[in-house]
């Protein structure tokens, strides 16, 4: 998706902007963009990688404020035109902007009969015109008057030659201002600026800051609004590869750290007893749990723990979905899983949810994220930045949120609730053991990648896990992948299966086995290769697959964790074998900002 940054100091703006577009290149672009105003304001910008981008600019470029961009088209292809920034008709003023401008035709259509001229097919391109149509001399106020004729989300940074500041704006789009030692910075995302500063405010949806070398200002309706300064703690190597070859790598050989540092937050001194008020006590209710993508697959292990442990009826949505067909209750309470907070899709559920009455907990990776300052409440899941656009780490925290939410108020018996508690201390031990044995993951995947079409089917809580392993296949490695509950596949699927569609059964040792025993010999009655992801000391499957996965014994309620790992690390190397640019898939973003 698209990121922003900016700058005002005593340095050279260039290599600052360079530097920190390159930080939010793993949000997915496919142009990008700086401008720069030293005595003259001058814009560089096209369909090219931040890299290349670096090498095509003049080397005398220079200035000590400036604003950057990495688009992700939406109105308009991915060419030279479209890249931001973009200027109104003298050239003077120039906007980067993150979000969609619902109302631009219309807008567009009155800023040409009034005499614009535009060069771009972008919605952004209107805002300059705005600004130019509005500025009177006071470059914070012809801000505010053009964005109160915009209707749709954006944040934007803008920069007018001859000005010392830069404007900032937001609404239902993220932005920060990071806070140097005589300088100052606005980013989309915090890994942008983590170079050169932990210090960031969050600004909020009608926030209009101005921001100076020495300072900022936050205005809301006019008004000036004090915006506490927050200290980040993620830190410049937490969102560097760290010697892996890809983040994917890294962040799936961090999970034993996820779950553990998850262990350590939550289950704190009074062990699994402290979040009682997450879900209102006594009388009937219902559990709404709504996501996009992989977290939805943890909204799906979500449901079969909550309803076995917490015995209340779990419902769940896709987010993108909620709109249309959603409905709540006086007795729903929902849970809204985002990783990034920053989904649009699940802020768009978010505000439906409240303005239906409806108590909202929001599990999410990113604190001061939009989905925080919706929610009634913030379970943060403690899996640290995550680079990779394929989700990994963030998907196991989210499960540890989950199994975190569930256990205090489960009712089972106390010594089965001790005992999940001590099986889930077992896990980051379990897992590494997974990740110590990769090489023999990497040859099955090695296989795997021979093929175009695979099917991953899993029965029970590992039936989202078969969701999961066909997104993250398909995903990154580009082979065409679909998971299914074993049962559906005789429903239809049967028809695809044949010594060119390879199997991937998940097999857990519950009241699923015997079900999962036969699904395999059906599928291997239709010719296709099985490979079989089997608990340690099973020796019933090993006869039946073709090959194996030997997975460390948990207790299947855990059994996700475990599975998925090794899902993880199969979608890894089959994509590896076939030299796709893992990190960063075609096509996709790591937050989507847009519907
Ligand atoms: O940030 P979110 O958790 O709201 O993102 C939801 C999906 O876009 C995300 O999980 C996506 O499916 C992953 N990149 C898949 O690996």
């Amino acid at each position: 998706m698209c990121g922003i940054v900016g700058y005002i100091g005593e340095r050279q703006a260039k290599p600052i902007l360079l530097n920190c577009l390159a930080r939010l290149e793993y949000r997915g672009y496919d142009s990008c963009g700086i401008a720069v105003a030293g005595g003259k304001l001058q814009v560089h910008k096209d369909a090219v990688r931040v890299g290349v981008l670096k090498e095509k600019l003049p080397r005398r470029l220079e200035g000590k404020i400036g604003i950057g961009h990495t688009r992700w088209a939406t109105h308009g292809g991915p060419t030279k035109a479209n890249a931001h920034p973009h200027c109104d008709c003298t050239g003077k003023i120039t906007v980067v902007h993150n979000g969609i401008i619902y109302n631009f035709q219309q807008l567009h259509q009155q800023l040409i009969e009034e005499g614009h001229t535009f060069t771009s097919e972008t919605d952004t391109e209107v805002i300059p015109h705005l600004i130019e149509k509005y500025f009177t001399g006071d470059l914070e106020e012809a801000v505010a008057r053009a964005l109160a004729e915009m209707e749709g989300s954006y944040a934007i940074a803008v920069l007018m030659e001859g000005r010392p500041e830069l404007i900032a704006a937001r609404k239902d789009s993220p932005l920060i201002i990071g806070i140097g030692d005589g300088e100052n910075f606005i980013a989309s995302d915090v890994p942008a600026v983590l170079d050169h500063t932990s210090r960031v405010v969050y600004l909020e949806d009608g926030d209009i800051a101005v921001v100076r070398k020495e300072g900022f200002q936050v205005k809301r309706k006019g008004k000036v609004v004090d915006r506490q300064p927050h200290q980040v703690t993620w830190s410049v190597g937490d969102a560097q590869k760290g010697g892996y070859e890809h983040f994917m790598l890294k962040e799936i050989h961090e999970q034993p750290k996820v779950i553990r540092d998850t262990i350590r937050a939550y289950l704190t001194a009074d062990e699994a007893d402290s979040n009682r008020d997450i879900f209102t006590e006594g009388g009937e209710r219902e559990i709404l749990i709504l996501a996009c993508g992989t977290s939805y697959h943890a909204a799906l292990v979500g449901k079969y723990v909550l309803e076995q442990l917490f015995r209340v009826p779990v419902r769940t949505e896709i987010a993108s979905e909620f709109g249309f067909l959603g409905q709540t209750s006086a007795r729903s309470q929902a849970v809204v899983i985002t990783q990034s907070g920053e989904t649009a899709d699940a802020l768009k559920a978010i505000k439906k949810l409240r303005s239906e009455g409806c108590p909202v907990t929001v599990i999410t990776n990113v604190i001061g994220s939009s989905a925080t300052r919706l929610a009634d409440q913030v379970l943060c899941t403690q899996a640290g930045p995550e680079i990779s656009v394929a989700a990994t780490k963030s998907y196991t925290a989210q499960l540890m949120a989950l199994y975190w939410m569930a256990l205090p108020l489960a009712r089972i018996d106390l010594r089965r609730k001790d005992s999940l508690i001590a099986e889930l201390r077992q896990l980051p031990g379990r897992v590494q053991r997974i990740l110590d044995d990769e090489e023999k993951i990497a040859q099955h995947a090695a296989q795997i990648a021979k093929y175009d079409h695979v099917f991953f089917i899993g029965r029970g809580i590992n039936y989202p896990v078969a969701l999961e392993g066909a997104l993250k296949l398909k995903e990154i490695s580009y082979i065409h992948a679909e998971g299914y509950a074993a049962g559906e596949l005789k429903h239809g699927p049967f028809a695809l299966l044949s010594s060119e569609a390879p199997v991937v059964a998940i097999v857990a040792p519950d009241n699923t086995y015997d079900a999962m025993l036969t699904s395999i010999k059906e599928v291997k009655a239709r010719n296709s290769p099985v490979l079989a992801l089997v608990e340690e000391g099973d020796e019933v499957i090993e006869e039946v697959a073709d090959s194996v996965i030997v997975v460390p014994k948990v207790e299947p309620l855990f059994s996700p964790v475990v599975n998925t790992v090794v899902l993880q690390l199969l979608a890894y190397y089959a994509a590896k074998e076939r030299g796709c640019p893992i990190d960063f898939p075609r096509n996709l973003a790591k937050s989507v900002t847009v519907e």
